[in-house]
């Protein structure tokens, strides 16, 4: 399949260009398209055989539900059966945003949409683009991560080429997600709400809003087999890039330290690594490739990056990953979700 990959400028969202995309997507095709989040590889939520499309190009499993995009509040009521006043005080002060609600679906999402649950989880992005391109379609939008299953999710239109091209009709873009993490997710079919899925809406930032609101047990005894996680999605080895991913974990000093040693064992049996480093420790790091994720007094720049870098040190060619750790509260929480994944739980702690 030949894929048309069309750029859109920021502040330029041009109609005609627009208007053909959202034909690929209403004659049931596949559109990879930027979020404030991560890429989604998006179809007519409406459209089993279009949504079944997804799962093919991505390699999904089939019981891992879709989150289904609208660009406007009032495309929600037919969606789903009720919004409770819980939820709805959430959306209120979240969307559009990095946040994806689960609530019980209306009969008019497939049950391919959903993966065979009788919920569905919505969001409403704020990313310009994707919120032109959903108004535009006229149709809510089912989308995934664009990546290719297993792999981190693409935050620059180059990552979505390289997945996706000749899998999807057509590819847009322009610019780099600006959180680089995927949605917050909580479901609201339960009272008090739920954290399904860590994100750059904090536990602590919605416990503003909704004080009794709790984070899945089974993601913060996460390396515990018998909890199973709620998300189907965060049960799979998630994240990963081709190397190995180890953490290190202790007193920031020491965390350094170690890592050096670590590298020079490595680099003494002849082998490539990569340090996943912060802009407060780079330069103590003098031999294997070293990559900085950003401040450690700004955890969104570690967030925004974290994808990026795992993919870079896939081209680098380094057979090992080894990275410093992040407090695991607030946003910390959902950076170490995702590192933690990515490391398949290989941690030391100092
Ligand atoms: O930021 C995001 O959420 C991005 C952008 C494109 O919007 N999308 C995204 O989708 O990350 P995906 O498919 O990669 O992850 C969706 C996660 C999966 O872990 C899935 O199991 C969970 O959401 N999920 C979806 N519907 C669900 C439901 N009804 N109940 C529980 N978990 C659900
Ligand atoms: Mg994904």
């Amino acid at each position: 399949m030949d894929t048309k990959v069309l750029i859109f400028k920021e502040n330029n969202i041009e109609k005609d260009k627009l208007r053909e995309v959202a034909e690929v997507i209403r004659n049931g095709g596949l559109v990879a398209f930027p979020t404030e989040t991560v890429y989604g590889l998006g179809a007519n939520a409406f459209d089993e055989n279009a949504v079944e499309k997804i799962f093919i190009a991505k390699g999904r499993p089939q019981d891992n539900p879709l989150i289904v995009h609208i660009s406007q509040l009032d495309d929600i009521f037919p969606l789903v059966k009720e919004i409770p006043s819980s939820a709805k005080m959430l959306m209120d002060n979240f969307w559009p945003g990095p946040i994806t609600f689960i609530l019980n679906k209306e009969t008019c999402i497939p049950y391919k949409t959903s993966a065979g649950l009788e919920t569905i989880g919505i969001r409403m992005p704020s990313d310009p683009l994707a919120r032109a391109l959903i108004k535009e379609v006229g149709v809510p939008i089912a989308a995934p991560s664009a990546n290719l299953s297993g792999k981190p999710s693409p935050t620059d239109i180059n990552r979505c080429i390289e997945d996706l091209e000749g899998k999807v009709d057509c590819i847009i873009g322009g610019s780099n997600s600006e959180v680089g993490l995927e949605s917050t997710i909580v479901d609201c079919t339960v009272e008090p709400p739920c954290v399904l899925r860590p994100g750059a809406i904090t536990i602590e930032m919605i416990r503003k809003i909704q004080p009794e609101a709790y984070i899945d047990p089974a993601l913060l005894n996460k390396a515990d087999q018998n909890f199973k996680p709620k998300a189907p999605g965060m049960k799979y080895k998630h994240y990963a890039p081709k190397a190995s991913v180890i953490i290190i974990k202790g007193e920031i000093n020491k965390t350094v330290e170690k890592i050096n040693e670590i590298v020079q064992n490595y680099i003494d049996d002849g082998i490539k690594v990569g340090i996943m480093a912060t802009d407060e420790t780079k330069t103590y790091y003098k031999k294997g490739e070293v990559i900085s994720l950003g401040s450690r007094s700004d955890l969104t720049s570690i967030g925004r990056n974290l994808f990026g870098v795992l993919r870079t040190f896939d081209d680098l060619g380094v057979e090992y990953i080894i990275s410093e750790a992040f407090e695991e509260k607030e946003y910390g929480l959902a950076i170490m979700n995702r590192l933690n994944k990515a490391a398949g739980y290989n941690i030391i702690s100092l």
